[in-house]
């Protein structure tokens, strides 16, 4: 717990685990339940630009565990890059072989797992994610979202005529499908790389010590 930083982590014991995370803006208070038995990996996952490759290589680095990036293992396995993989073969022979990966990362533990920000479009995906491990959701506005995604057209589903709207309408459909996945929501638009590395690492910490407990 520190009180230096802007991500503030307290653990409660109310019979069972609870964690209050208190980020920048007051009033925005999550309260999530940690308990299950679940893999001690930390996963992020989050819409394309929030962030969750950049800030899992730290995490990892911070926590001692492997990274691991599922678009990275994706690659690897196709033998080629995403946007080819789109093109080529289509959007689902890409799920599929997402939910392959992801299936491949839930037996090993010790992990920070970034995740493609469309991982959550698939039921089973949650279930999964739910079961590996610590679950973080890391968001962002559409403006910041559009600002980083922009800088690269490295993402099949955002070349499109018009981009921002694109950005919109998919947030909107998979706002759920995160908040459904997630133990643990944090906005990032107001914080520092550093804010949003320490604040993902030390929950990550409390959580682990939580379920060791
Ligand atoms: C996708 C996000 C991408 C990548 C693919 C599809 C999505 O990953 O998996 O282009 O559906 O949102 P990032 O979130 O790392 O950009």
């Amino acid at each position: 717990v520190s009180a230096s930083c802007s991500v503030l982590a307290i653990s409660v014991n109310m019979g069972k685990w609870f964690w209050l995370c208190y980020l920048r803006n007051p009033g925005k208070i999550v309260v999530v339940d940690t308990t299950g038995n679940r893999r001690s990996n930390l996963i992020l996952i989050g819409f394309m630009g929030t962030g969750k490759t950049c800030v899992g290589q730290r995490v990892a680095k911070s926590l001692g565990f492997r990274f691991v990036d599922t678009d990275a293992l994706i690659v690897k396995k196709a033998g080629k890059p995403i946007a080819a993989i789109f093109e080529e073969s289509g959007e689902d022979a890409f799920r599929e072989l997402e939910t392959a990966v992801l299936q491949s990362c839930a037996s090993k533990e010790n992990q920070v797992i970034s995740t493609g920000g469309g991982i959550v479009t698939r039921p089973e995906n949650i279930e999964i994610l739910r079961n590996t491990g610590y679950v973080i959701w890391l968001r962002a506005s559409v403006e910041t979202i559009l600002e980083r995604t922009g800088r690269n057209n490295d993402r099949p589903l955002l070349a499109t005529p018009d981009p921002a709207a694109t950005v919109r309408k998919l947030m909107g459909d998979r706002e759920e499908l995160y908040r459904s996945a997630a133990h643990l929501p944090i906005s990032t638009d107001d914080l520092t790389l550093d804010e949003t590395t320490y604040g993902v690492a030390e929950s990550a910490r409390l959580e682990f010590a939580a379920c060791r407990s």
